[in-house]
């Protein structure tokens, strides 16, 4: 009788899994994206729907990058790439930017723990220089304490842009062109996908994500994504969680990839 009743309550102690079994069902099959990469968007949209602050709107949506980054490590996906904050992001308010590097700096700190028991390797991508001393510290930080994590890679997209990118890796090319370190007939795809921010990523996404309705993306991964499949979503990122994360893998999951050859019959 004792037994019963404290298995019972041990039990709905537990908190429910949030992840719908569909998803760990297709990570059984095999069906899930290698690199999942997401436009986070609709924050602001959100928060005026609730009648609350842009500020208000990004702090839900860090909610939702914990949420989801638990369960695409759990999925055991091998790379989720977040669209945080753009180059022309930098046109935003001042304040505006403000409360979103300190929800940066608030995030690694919080999580930085789970990230290492959970083997999370952390990398940044972008005009990383950009960023606040003080932000660049932090971040610095949590890249180096999770270095050696092999679990999964996750690559925050910060001050990014894809154009930015293959403007600095043309400049990159370039020089060593220019030093005789390398031939100009020497530059293919694979110099160019090394030379990139992305270049120590082990492959392009296989699916981009976008929510909050917009059909675009906003200078993210655009050398990347050459073949991968979109996403979009209408729900805004803060209300976009763990059953519409798994929406999206199973439409993945029912997707034909060509890549420009014939369907296999
Ligand atoms: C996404 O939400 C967060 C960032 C781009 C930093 P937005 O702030 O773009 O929200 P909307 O698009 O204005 O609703
Ligand atoms: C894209 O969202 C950038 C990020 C999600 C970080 P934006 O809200 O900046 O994109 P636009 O302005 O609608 O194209
Ligand atoms: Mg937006």
């Amino acid at each position: 009788m004792f037994m019963t009743h404290s298995t019972a309550s041990a039990a709905e102690a537990l908190p429910a899994d949030p992840i719908p079994p569909a998803a760990y069902e297709l990570a059984r099959q095999g069906l899930l994206p290698r690199h999942l990469a997401m436009i986070m968007d609709g924050n602001g949209r959100w928060a005026q729907a609730h009648g609350l602050s842009r500020s208000h709107g990004h702090r839900a949506g860090a909610e939702t990058v914990r949420g989801l980054t638990r369960m695409a490590r759990k999925l055991g996906i091998e790379v989720l790439t977040l669209y945080a904050f753009s180059e022309q992001n930098w046109s935003r308010p001042a304040s505006e930017i403000q409360g979103l590097l300190t929800l940066l700096v608030e995030f690694l700190g919080h999580e930085l723990d789970e990230m290492r028991k959970n083997d999370i390797r952390l990398v940044a991508l972008g005009n990383i220089a950009r960023l606040p001393l003080p932000v660049r510290i932090t971040l610095q930080h949590a890249i180096d304490t999770t270095a050696r994590g092999r679990g999964m890679i996750l690559a925050l997209c910060l001050s990014y842009g894809g154009r930015e990118d293959l403007v600095q890796a043309t400049r990159t090319l370039a020089k060593r062109v220019a030093a005789g370190e390398l031939a100009a007939s020497a530059i293919d795809e694979a110099a160019i996908s090394r030379a990139l921010w992305t270049g120590s990523l082990p492959c392009p996404p296989d699916l981009v994500v976008r929510t909050s309705g917009e059909q675009r993306l906003s200078n993210f991964l655009l050398w990347e994504s050459a073949y991968a499949e979109l996403y979009f979503s209408p729900v805004a990122w803060p209300d976009f969680n763990e059953p519409q994360l798994c929406d999206a893998l199973v439409a993945f999951s029912q997707r034909q990839r060509r890549f420009g050859g014939v369907a296999a019959l």
